[in-house]
């Protein structure tokens, strides 16, 4: 049975990845839509994936701040009208501004958690209200969600925040066969890990293909084999 999935982040990094493995090495997924904002890099990435989309297959990208409530729960709904239920989320967008606690604003922190936390919990409440039923929630979290690190403390607190949301989706989503997974990545060659870590030297560490391919095979038939609250990926 074909499957449709959303990726949020979807523009470079870990879900671009997903989004390429998903549409092209799922055999079950033939919907892919992508959210991310405007920019001419989404552009480019949506324009590369759909040079190489296999016949049956189609991305679908929609420009939207996933920090701005109000525009995400339009997005969703607009999603759902357009292509149906969505069987496999992936919250997968993320921010972080890594400053030393003194000097964090509570605007910055506000929007950590507009986009790492309430963002995942948006998408989720406004499909189930639509009626949804999902097969799968990924929610992207981070090893920085399990010990908070110095110089991180909104971003650790967003994530140990998602790991805990996972928990309590997974065990009410439950009744409706809905299975929730929290997947905590270590550090990924990123732009997202640039702004963490400016002097580390990306080829000596994980790369995002390598935690898109976990995420597919979780999302695949025999990732439900897969049992666990919180997936530590990392070197
Ligand atoms: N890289 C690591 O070391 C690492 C480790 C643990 C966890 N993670 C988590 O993995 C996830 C993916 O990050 P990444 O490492 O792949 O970073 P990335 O390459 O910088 O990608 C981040 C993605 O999030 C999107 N995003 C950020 N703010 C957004 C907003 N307000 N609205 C919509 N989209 C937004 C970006 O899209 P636009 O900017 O184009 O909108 C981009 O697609 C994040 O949740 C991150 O916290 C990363």
């Amino acid at each position: 049975m074909s499957k449709t999935a959303l990726v949020t982040g979807a523009s470079r990094g870990i879900g671009l990845e997903t989004t390429r493995r998903f549409i092209l090495n799922n055999d079950q997924i033939t919907t892919v839509v992508m959210f991310a904002r405007d920019s001419e890099d989404f552009d480019a990435a949506v324009a590369e994936l759909e040079a190489e989309l296999p016949i049956g297959r189609r991305v679908i990208p929609v420009k939207v701040d996933v920090g701005d409530r109000g525009a995400l729960k339009k997005a969703v709904k607009h999603a759902y009208d357009e292509v149906g239920n969505i069987d496999i989320l992936v919250n997968n967008a993320g921010y972080t501004n890594p400053v030393p606690l003194q000097q964090i604003k509570m605007a910055d922190f506000e929007k950590t958690m507009n986009v790492n936390l309430y963002g995942p919990f948006t998408v989720v409440k406004t499909l189930l209200n639509r009626g949804n039923r999902f097969d799968l929630i990924v929610n992207i979290a981070s090893t920085a969600g399990i010990n908070g690190r110095s110089g991180w403390l909104a971003y650790s607190a967003s994530k140990a925040a998602v790991i805990n949301m996972s928990q309590a989706m997974r065990e009410e989503l439950s009744i409706y066969g809905t299975r929730v997974v929290c997947l905590s990545p270590g550090r990924t060659a990123t732009a997202l890990r640039k702004t963490l870590a400016p002097d580390e030297d990306p080829s000596t560490i994980m790369q995002p293909e390598h935690v898109a391919q976990v995420i597919n095979t979780i999302s695949s038939p025999v990732g439900r084999f897969i049992d666990s609250e919180n997936i530590v990926v990392r070197q």
